[in-house]
């Protein structure tokens, strides 16, 4: 029997994490080899603790080579119909026996109600590329949340003839959660730094007008993501969150949003 017809994906229990973190640092440490300046990989991408915590906020599964595990796959969600790929990785010793290939058709499976998938790998890695494009994902924007690489942002439509609709300016209000909007930066104001409370850092914000052929609401950009919008620039913001500050309601990315800048 072919390898990629005896592999299965279940959840993790934190039991695994000790070894997935074992696999995930060999499997991103030949990253080098396709593209990346030096070995590493993700934020805690070795560390058992890491991997932990990612089971909690996040769908993390295993990889299973009849009973032996060879990897991990962690999907993000920004509601049922759009679902990210947050991480894939395979034990090294395994790579290009179809075995990434399969395992998303196993995903796909468990997650059929999800129009949409999303997912950000740096531009220079030519595997993740050559990988992705051949599942169908295409490049539609930019990722910079790494001060260090810029990042692909890739989409993959799952029926063209069912496409994920993007909500609109004009319907969102106070409290909305998992919220997925795409429009252009009208406007930008300059920079006001502001004390966390939370951490005691110096945060830099700046307010800008984001619009759609429905309507505009104010974006909320920290930090980077300051310098990085430019007025006139096609944005999207996936899972962010609305709130209301000072009377006005705003649309924010949040930690568990993501900030695209889309291709003109
Ligand atoms: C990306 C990854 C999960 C793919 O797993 P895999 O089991 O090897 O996947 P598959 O065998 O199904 O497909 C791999 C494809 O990459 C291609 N590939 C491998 N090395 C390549 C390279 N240097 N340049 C271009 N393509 C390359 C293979 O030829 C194969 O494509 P093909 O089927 O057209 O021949 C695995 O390489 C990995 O764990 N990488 C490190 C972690 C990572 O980068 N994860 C993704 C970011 S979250």
């Amino acid at each position: 029997m072919a390898i990629s017809e005896r592999i299965s994906i279940i959840r993790t229990v934190e039991e695994d994490a000790e070894r997935l973190a074992e696999i995930c640092k060999r499997a991103f440490d030949t990253d080098v080899d396709v593209g990346a300046p030096e070995p590493g990989g993700p934020p805690g991408y070795d560390s058992p603790e890491t991997q932990v915590r990612l089971m909690q906020f996040l769908d993390y599964y295993k990889i299973l080579l009849d009973d032996f595990m060879v990897g991990g796959v962690i999907i993000g969600s920004s509601g049922d119909e759009h679902r990210v790929l947050e991480r894939i990785f395979v034990d090294p010793d395994y790579h290009n026996h179809g075995i990434g290939t399969r395992v998303m058709e196993l995903v796909w499976e468990v997650y059929s109600k999800a129009k949409l998938w999303t997912l950000g790998t740096p531009e220079g890695n030519v595997r993740t590329k050559h990988f992705y494009e051949k599942l169908g994902f295409v490049h539609v924007g930019w990722d910079l949340d790494d001060p260090n690489w810029r990042g692909l942002w890739y989409e993959k439509a799952m029926d063209s003839s069912e496409p994920y609709i993007m909500g609109k300016i004009e319907e969102l209000s106070d409290g909305m959660k998992h919220v997925d909007i795409e429009g252009e930066i009208l406007e930008k104001s300059d920079a006001r730094v502001v004390r966390s409370r939370r951490r005691w850092q110096t945060l830099s914000v700046a307010n800008a007008g984001l619009g759609d052929n429905t309507g505009r609401i104010v974006l909320v950009l920290w930090n980077e993501q300051i310098k990085q919008v430019k007025v006139g620039d096609r944005v999207r913001v996936e899972n962010g969150y609305v709130n209301s500050y000072r009377g006005v309601t705003q649309l924010n990315v949040g930690r568990a949003g993501k900030l695209v800048i889309l291709l003109q």
